[in-house]
């Protein structure tokens, strides 16, 4: 069968009906398009008793058209990434009922209930379950993708199964090239076009982001989320899940912690300028910080004694010397993900909740900034309370 889009809310609901388990046979369905990101078209299917997602990438990104073609391999990589993430974490990703090849299309788990964490940020919601819930997540989906755990010849046919040339093409555009240089895809409140223009001449930056990209483009470590922003978690009290790993591919391990601390650090940043937020409510935005990378790490050592393959990775020293190196690399991935979503083309809707023009500078500002001191400062600050210090209270 040749590709074609859902014609009509008839195919949709005939395909959620096929090949998921939640509806009963005479059940009336209904179809609500609920696409609110950039990519592909996502659908939800519903009875007066149960829903399920429907997700289908076509040949191009939805909101521009035929004008900007992105493979359709990526929901192959989606599928197959929410898979292992069910295997390794069943309760952070919602359950994969099917992946269909040709219609280029996946039908999963409604979240239901569960708020997209960016907007919960926003809200001043607190998540008290999350970083622990995050930090497992990484932990897991990170150690049993890397080399650590997996014997030689199955680390290469992961790496070869996950080969997402388009959209890593396209990360290596919007975090590594774009805001470092006069760009026109790139967006500058006009408040920080010196700071830019400075930015683009600090020739030390610009090495340290060159260094940071080649890792990117080559350092295989582990089968990376590869866009764990806060848009791509959603939660409740007790519950926290993660979608969206059309970006996947087998990469630098920091880059997947060094984006959700980012987020976390331009949440922090925006609501810094909004009236009402409570100080108390930033300092724990602040904590969270610390709490997911030291959840992190423990797990991650914790995985690298326990279930390491090879005895020479399992030497203590070894386990801190890399833990070390891990900080290092998820700041300076942290700073590009900051810098890139405070002049770049895809900014965060954070910006957009600051009610006034002046304040918006003010807080793209700090991020400017804080990005270039967690790129510069990466390997010096030797701590996540380290880095916390760099933010004002
Ligand atoms: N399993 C799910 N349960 C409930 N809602 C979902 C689910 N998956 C996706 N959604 C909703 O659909 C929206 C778009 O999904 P998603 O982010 O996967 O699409 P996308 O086109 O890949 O977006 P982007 O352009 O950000 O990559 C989400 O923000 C969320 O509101
Ligand atoms: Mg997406």
């Amino acid at each position: 069968m040749s590709f074609h889009k859902f014609a009509d809310n008839a195919e949709l609901i005939a395909f959620a009906r096929q090949h998921s388990p939640v509806f009963a046979p005479a059940a009336v369905l209904t179809v609500e398009e609920i696409s609110d990101g950039n990519i592909n078209y996502v659908y939800r299917i519903k009875s007066d008793q149960a829903s399920v997602i429907v997700k289908q990438a076509l040949p191009f990104i939805r909101i521009i058209g035929e004008g900007w073609p992105l493979s359709q391999d990526r929901i192959r990589i989606e599928a197959q990434s929410l898979q292992r993430a069910a295997e390794l974490c069943p309760a952070q990703v919602p359950q994969l009922y099917y992946y269909d090849a040709a219609r280029c299309a996946l039908v999963m788990e409604d979240m239901g209930d569960h708020q997209n964490l960016r907007e919960a940020l926003l809200a001043e919601r607190v998540v008290p379950q999350l970083a622990a819930h995050l930090a497992h997540f990484m932990a897991r989906t990170l150690f049993y993708s890397s080399d650590f755990y997996l014997d030689s010849h199955q680390k290469k046919a992961l790496v070869k199964d996950f080969i997402n040339p388009d959209l890593c093409k396209s990360t290596e555009e919007v975090f590594f090239v774009d805001p470092y240089c006069d760009h026109e895809r790139n967006n500058i409140h006009p408040a920080l076009q010196t700071a830019a223009a400075e930015m683009w001449q600090h020739a030390a930056l610009k090495c340290e982001v060159a260094q940071l990209k080649m890792q990117f483009l080559c350092q295989a470590q582990a089968l990376l989320h590869g866009d764990l922003h806060t848009g791509s978690i959603f939660v409740t009290e007790q519950s926290s899940q993660v979608i969206d790993p059309e970006f996947g591919f087998v990469g630098p391990i920091g880059f997947d912690p060094g984006v959700l601390i980012a987020n976390y650090l331009l949440s922090y940043c925006a609501l810094g300028q909004m009236a009402g937020v409570s100080a108390h409510y930033r300092q724990g935005l602040r904590q969270t910080i610390a709490d997911l990378w030291n959840g992190f790490t423990a797990q991650f050592d914790q995985l690298m004694a326990s279930d390491t393959r090879d005895a020479s990775f399992k030497q203590a020293s070894y386990r801190q010397y890399y833990l070390q190196q891990l900080l290092a690399d998820t700041l300076g991935f942290a700073g590009t993900e900051v810098i890139r979503r405070t002049i770049g083309i895809a900014q965060v809707a954070e910006w957009q909740a600051i009610d006034n023009d002046a304040a918006v500078g003010v807080a793209k500002g700090q991020a400017l900034a804080l990005g270039q001191q967690l790129i510069l400062q990466r390997r010096t600050l030797g701590t996540i309370e380290a880095m916390l210090e760099l933010l004002d209270n």
